[in-house]
């Protein structure tokens, strides 16, 4: 944050721990702040600046109530600056080392806070980087791999000034850092040397700078500005770093996506950009002047009602609830039905010039993490029947895990709610380097993925906050079953078969609707199930899927064991643990394997099994053996069998979220997760 008319010092604070609120849901365990104390005045009458850090296990309101308490205590005041003043925060998502006021971020070079950074990522030489700092005399305080950043950037600083150059500045240090640095990261330096400066940098993790005028004579209605032009003083403005647009959409739409290598050094109220270039610096010999930079700015579609709870307690919650609409956007402007054909279509726009090239590949792999992951093999049935192309599937890690064979001739799609996991980039990095065809499909315009893929889709489900992915679900699978029908659009067999889809997806949005009414039932159902140690999901064809993400939710966020099994592979193991305890919920909708599904009732029912059955209207007597006493039937609304996971998944997350709810569990914020796993 950076700007320079009158403010008093809460208004900062204020700034900075609503964007921590903003971005909790990418890490939760602890958090801190740094911003300047103005300690006394200078013989010519200025006031000097030096950061104060405060520290703190839990969430943000721990934070917030601890750095009031320092108001009170006043150790920190809150007087009208009429100046630049230059903060940071941050949120932390553990990785080394607990969570602890000592882990948390800013990390800092030492006494003084000479050099603060906050960090997202991970830099994985840290142990070979402590150790020469460490003979340089440094001590460490922290278990956090981020430590020997700042710690590295006192020591380039006292080097230079040691060695007479007096007038290193800011950028140039932390160019020389970022040169001993591998990993990745999105990192923000604050320096009592370098007082209303920030330099924010990246490789690997998202950054984003936002900028607000705040004045009427700006360029305000152009839809585009030149770098040059903000970084003019002269206008009182408002700079915003933050690796989410989450936490930059209240203040201003104008952003610039910060790109690896790039250096941002925010100044006096002016940004200027340089470009990494991995050469020799102040620790070696002299720095090759680093290129800048000019970029345009560009807009966030994102509105600050997306991520308002609305009229729901919970993020979660309203993110199931608003399926019917973020389905409805998936779809706009892509379906096209009448005209003067009257045929029937798909249109994806970001695949227009790509979609010959995916239909002659050889291979179909999709590749994701986690419910993205799902999303694909829910889809994987009806991308095979109507390519024609074999389809194979990948988690991301284990792909690269393996080096597993990736070929030119493959399309390899890689599916990602926020555009930005690590694993998922690894992959796609992986994949780019054997040839692949790389398509994109991510919720987050503007992400690594969306980025350096070679075409794509946007998901276009709007902003989702709540840890465990509902909508971004039913998105992607609506996305790849149009990708899907635009592949299989040139193959007159199967053109009924589309048709039918196409109507199928746009009647979809009201049968999610149906299907959401299920809440209160399902909420009884939680009651039921809340003391429950373990809950088994079994389902086959297009709903294996919904079977490990129906499980997936319930244990991501309820925290009650939960396992999602194929129906195919009951009698090979999974059917010992069945008894007249564990609940088990199967899915059992009509479609192609829906006899398959009775058959695996009779299995269970007869090992006294407690089935929870959830069918096609009307089919409560054809799957309860012996009558609706012997199981308890949840019943949706029947769609086009590809179609059918998108519904089928909605009681499961109705349940997930009551069962959590229930159990006194914090269903925006599951323990040990994070939203976005931009570490490996
Ligand atoms: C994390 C989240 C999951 C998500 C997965 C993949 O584990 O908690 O909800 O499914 O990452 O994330 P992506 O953004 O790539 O879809």
């Amino acid at each position: 944050l950076n700007y320079n008319v009158k403010r008093d010092r809460r208004f900062i604070l204020e700034i900075l721990f609503n964007g921590l609120r903003r971005l909790e849901y990418r890490g939760y365990d602890s958090a801190g702040i740094s911003i300047d104390s103005s300690s006394s005045s200078d013989p010519n009458g200025q006031l000097s600046f030096s950061p104060l850090v405060f520290r703190q296990e839990g969430n943000i309101d721990s934070l917030v109530k601890s750095v009031y308490k320092d108001v009170a205590s006043i150790k920190l005041n809150l007087e009208e600056l009429f100046c630049v003043h230059a903060g940071i925060a941050h949120t932390r998502w553990a990785t080394h080392g607990e969570p602890s006021p000592k882990n948390s971020h800013p990390q800092t070079s030492g006494a003084g806070n000479e050099f603060l950074v906050v960090h997202n990522g991970v830099i994985t030489n840290y142990e070979v980087l402590k150790e020469t700092l460490t003979r340089h005399g440094f001590n460490f305080e922290s278990e956090t791999d981020t430590e020997v950043i700042p710690k590295l950037a006192k020591y380039v600083f006292d080097k230079a000034t040691e060695e007479g150059d007096q007038s290193v500045t800011f950028s140039l240090v932390v160019l020389e850092v970022m040169r001993h640095l591998e990993g990745a990261y999105a990192l923000i330096f604050k320096s009592h040397h370098y007082p209303n400066e920030l330099i924010a940098c990246k490789r690997g993790s998202p950054l984003l700078l936002g900028v607000k005028e705040l004045s009427e004579d700006m360029h305000s209605g152009a839809p585009f500005l030149d770098l040059k032009f903000i970084s003019e003083n002269r206008h009182p403005k408002e700079l915003f770093l933050s690796s989410d647009a989450s936490a930059i959409v209240e203040h201003t739409k104008k952003v610039l996506v910060i790109e690896d290598g790039e250096v941002v050094h925010l100044k006096d109220g002016g940004v200027s950009i340089l470009k990494f270039e991995n050469e020799k610096g102040i620790c070696g010999n002299a720095l090759s002047r680093p290129s800048s930079v000019q970029r345009a700015l560009s807009f966030l579609e994102m509105e600050v009602e997306q991520i308002n709870k609305g009229k729901y307690e919970h993020y979660m919650q309203k993110e199931i609830h608003e399926q019917p609409e973020s389905l409805t956007t998936t779809m706009r402007g892509r379906l096209k039905r009448g005209g003067s054909t009257k045929a029937k279509t798909v249109l994806l726009g970001g695949l227009k010039d790509h979609i010959k090239s995916i239909r002659r590949s050889r291979r179909i792999v999709f590749i994701g993490c986690g419910t993205s992951y799902n999303a694909a093999l829910a889809a994987r049935p009806i991308i095979e029947e109507l390519s024609g192309v074999p389809v194979t599937m990948e988690i991301a890690s284990d792909l690269v895990d393996r080096q597993g064979p990736i070929y030119r001739e493959d399309t390899a799609v890689f599916v990602s709610q926020s555009g930005e996991t690590a694993d998922t980039l690894l992959a796609l990095e992986y994949a780019l380097e054997n040839g692949a065809l790389c398509v994109g499909i991510t919720n987050t315009v503007g992400s690594a993925i969306a980025r350096n893929t070679h075409c794509g889709i946007h998901i276009n489900a709007g902003c989702e906050i709540g840890v465990a992915s509902t909508k971004a679900y039913t998105s992607q699978i609506v996305v790849m079953a149009m990708l899907a029908l635009a592949i299989g659009d040139d193959a007159i067999s199967s053109q009924a078969r589309r048709e039918v889809i196409i109507d199928g997806l746009f009647d979809l949005p009201n049968k999610v609707r149906e299907v959401l009414k299920l809440d209160q039932e399902m909420k009884e159902l939680a009651k039921l199930l809340i003391a429950e140690q373990s809950l088994l999901v079994f389902g086959r064809g297009y709903n294996f899927a919904t079977a490990l993400e129906g499980a997936l939710k319930v244990k991501e966020v309820s925290l009650m064991h939960s396992e999602g099994m194929l129906a195919g592979e009951m009698k090979h193991g999974p059917l010992a643990l069945v008894d007249e305890n564990l609940p088990i919920i199967v899915i059992a909708t009509r479609d192609a394997c829906f006899s398959k599904q009775q058959s695996v009732i009779q299995q269970l029912h007869a090992r006294k099994g407690r089935l929870i059955v959830v069918c096609s209207k009307g089919d409560a007597a054809a799957v309860c053996p012996g009558g609706s006493s012997s199981c308890r039937v949840i019943e949706v609304p029947q769609v086009e069998d590809c179609l059918q996971p998108v519904v089928n998944i909605i009681p499961l997350q109705l349940l997930a979220y009551h069962l959590t709810v229930l159990r006194g569990y914090n269903v925006d914020q599951p323990r040990n997760l994070a939203k976005s796993v931009t570490t490996q």
